[in-house]
């Protein structure tokens, strides 16, 4: 698989499951030498060797010489086995209090199909779980194979992964390659997009499931009389995050443009997250105080109110920025401690300044037929003003989860195996 977007997956995910961790160059998954429960298929160009109990782990050797180990308690836990992982659902039924805590096998093996076969001794009677190796080595956790994030170098301004509305709609390894180009660059333009009301929602439902939100299923963005938001008016836009307001603010965004005859009107982007990489390497005071200082977000209109907090640059455990929250229409009054806030002040200022620097920034016009989709966790978008008087312009909008994004390119990757591991 390629490691950009394993490691990108990764970000996103709290199972960091790697195909075959060993780093061998299998180019096929094949056939599971035991049922995992699991619709995803395991490549593995090795095998086990040999398997052993200690008094804690069952060590797994490969057959690249490599080694694994495995705690009881977990194999255990991990049993697919249909009186531990119900058949049809898939879902764990065994818990883990009904697993003694210091739990040990009576035997390990490697079973003559290849798999591990582990059997225990439990109330009496024997239970023995079978483990296909591909599954096995997919899911190791010991040793240099281990969660840390690839240090990534990102470009400064990426290029969008450009896409045709017909082969996303029609092709379903063309959507998993958009895909995966969207997961690296961070945005897209797709082309050929209907002059329909509901296309945005078209090309979201073909992704997953629509997140509404208080905009609505799907949005309009134009210059309105009474606008709920500084985006509903024919203003400058400054960068900024969809929705920080929320808990959680939505991951993949689409504006599909209908109409932009107006004057103005251009689309801005900058990738956040490859000037928080920057602020990391070379600023770190500021890097500092944007990831460990939340700030309050707040939306209101006639019938909402909505305010929660979040860091500018959000990290992962270990440090890596995975998320931008940043937004001046909706930042509510910083509350930092006195102290604190001439520096919280001087860090936002540099952000802005770098995230508008022309090193960072992305303009584009959009045409009718359309469609802006990114990641509005890590690319900031905003727009030029335009002047209503000289034309019409009209985006539609929705959002979706990245989790949806996740999802799809899981499916389509279970359904054409031979695309995951190229
Ligand atoms: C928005 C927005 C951009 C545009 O609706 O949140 O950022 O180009 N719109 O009007
Ligand atoms: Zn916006």
């Amino acid at each position: 698989m390629n490691i950009a977007i394993q490691s990108l997956i990764d970000r996103h995910t709290t199972q960091k499951v790697t195909q075959c961790g060993g780093g061998c160059r299998c180019t096929k998954p094949k056939n599971p030498n035991a049922d995992m429960a699991d619709l995803r298929m395991y490549n593995c160009c090795v095998s086990i060797t040999s398997a052993q109990t200690t008094d804690d782990v069952v060590v797994v050797k490969w057959s690249d010489g490599t080694t694994d180990q495995f705690h009881h308690g977990w194999l255990r836990e991990n049993d697919p086995s249909p009186a531990s992982r119900h058949p049809i659902s898939r879902e764990r039924i065994v818990k883990p209090l009904s697993i003694p805590a210091f739990i040990r096998p009576k035997s390990v093996c490697v079973h003559s199909n290849g798999a591990l076969s582990v059997t225990w001794s439990e109330h009496n009677s024997n239970h023995t779980s079978l483990f296909d190796a591909g599954w096995l080595r997919a899911h190791s956790y010991c040793g240099s194979k281990s969660t840390q994030t690839p240090n990534q170098t990102r470009p400064d301004r990426p290029s969008p992964a450009i896409a045709v509305w017909h082969d996303l709609l029609s092709s379903q390894d063309a959507l998993r390659n958009w895909l995966d180009s969207y997961l690296l660059s961070g945005w897209s333009i797709v082309v050929g997009v209907p002059h329909e009301d509901g296309a945005a929602v078209k090309l979201g439902q073909r992704i997953g499931t629509v997140r509404s939100s208080n905009f609505g299923f799907s949005f309009d963005v134009k210059s309105k009389a009474e606008p709920i938001s500084n985006a509903y008016t024919s203003g400058f836009l400054p960068l900024h995050t969809d929705l920080p307001h929320y808990q959680m603010p939505p991951g993949l965004q689409i504006l599909h443009c209908l109409q932009n005859e107006a004057e103005g009107g251009e689309s801005l982007l900058a990738d956040g997250l490859a000037v928080a990489d920057l602020l990391a390497r070379e600023e770190p005071e500021t890097f500092r105080i944007l990831t460990n200082t939340t700030v309050p977000y707040r939306f209101q209109d006639a019938d909402s109110d909505y305010i929660t907090r979040h860091p500018i640059i959000e990290c992962d455990e270990t440090g890596h920025p995975v998320y931008i929250n940043w937004s001046n229409s909706t930042i509510a009054p910083l509350d930092t401690p006195f102290d604190a806030m001439p520096a919280l002040r001087a860090a936002i200022r540099r952000f802005v300044t770098l995230i508008e620097s022309p090193r960072f920034l992305i303009e584009r016009k959009l045409r009718p037929g359309e469609a802006l989709v990114f990641d509005n966790r890590r690319m900031l978008h905003g727009r030029t003003a335009f002047q209503p008087e000289t034309g019409a312009r009209h985006l539609q909008g929705c959002y979706l989860d990245t989790s949806e994004v996740l999802s799809r390119r899981e499916v389509l990757t279970r359904r054409n195996s031979d695309l995951a591991f190229a």
